[in-house]
């Protein structure tokens, strides 16, 4: 595990658009990239986009897969995830819809989604890196702590923590929902590489127990241990 710290938020962001830009850049042919939603992905959102304006990186060969979507929720709300991703993201660049994989949060039977959604992943041959965030409660993608994880993509019932912190962006808590998909901790772990994001103070005792080598269902950003190549970005000191 390597861990690079950031004297702020903005040098992280362009770090973190960096280390992706040259990743598909090294790679020859397609290139599948496991992206996270939520305030600190966006600095890194805004470099790739920047990149790709001026003619420095191309997406021409990636497909993407988004960790995570609440559930239910239509496309067109704007606290989904599909929104937040378009919005911040893929409008801004020159990306093939069709290479664009969201958990789909209309779904009728949210199982199946999740069963299809993780076919869908090892069917292009796994994810070549998965870009993380890391929750205030040490969640990954929508994996909450407790007693037990879940390997693959799933319905998970959020903890009141999460819809706590989620909450900012909603007009109440009651609008936030219960529910999302999201990929497992194995569908995680699988990636070829792994890149966590951590900034802010609220996240200084999730990073705290995630840097303490110890791996607790308490804390699922624990498990990232098992992984061979994971890189931290973090602004905190
Ligand atoms: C989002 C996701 C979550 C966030 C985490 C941190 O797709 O999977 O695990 O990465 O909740 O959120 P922010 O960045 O808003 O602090």
């Amino acid at each position: 595990m390597k861990i690079e710290h950031f004297g702020n938020y903005d040098e992280m962001s362009v770090r973190a658009a960096e280390i992706v830009a040259r990743e598909i850049s090294a790679k020859s042919g397609k290139y599948v990239l496991g992206l996270p939603t939520g305030s600190t992905p966006l600095g890194m959102y805004a470099e790739l986009a920047r990149l790709a304006g001026a003619n420095k990186l191309s997406f021409d060969s990636v497909t993407t897969f988004n960790l995570d979507e609440y559930y239910p929720i239509t496309r067109d709300n704007p606290q989904s995830y599909y929104r937040f991703m378009h919005d911040n993201f893929f409008d801004k660049i020159k990306i093939d819809k069709k290479r664009i994989n969201i958990l789909n949060g209309e779904a009728s039977d949210p199982q199946f989604e999740c069963e299809s959604y993780e076919q869908k992943i090892n069917s292009v041959g796994g994810i070549d890196l998965m870009v993380l965030g890391l929750g205030a409660n040490g969640h990954i993608g929508f994996n909450e702590p407790g007693e037990f994880l879940y390997p693959f993509t799933h319905v998970e019932t959020l903890t009141a923590n999460t819809r706590e912190m989620n909450q900012r962006f909603f007009s109440s808590l009651f609008e936030v929902p219960t529910k999302a998909m999201t990929m497992g901790m194995a569908s995680v772990l699988r990636a070829k590489k792994i890149l966590l994001l951590v900034s802010g103070e609220t996240k200084r005792e999730a990073f705290r127990i995630l840097t303490d080598r110890k791996i607790t269902t308490a804390s699922p950003a624990s498990f990232l241990y098992t992984h061979t190549n994971v890189t931290i970005l973090s602004d905190l000191d």
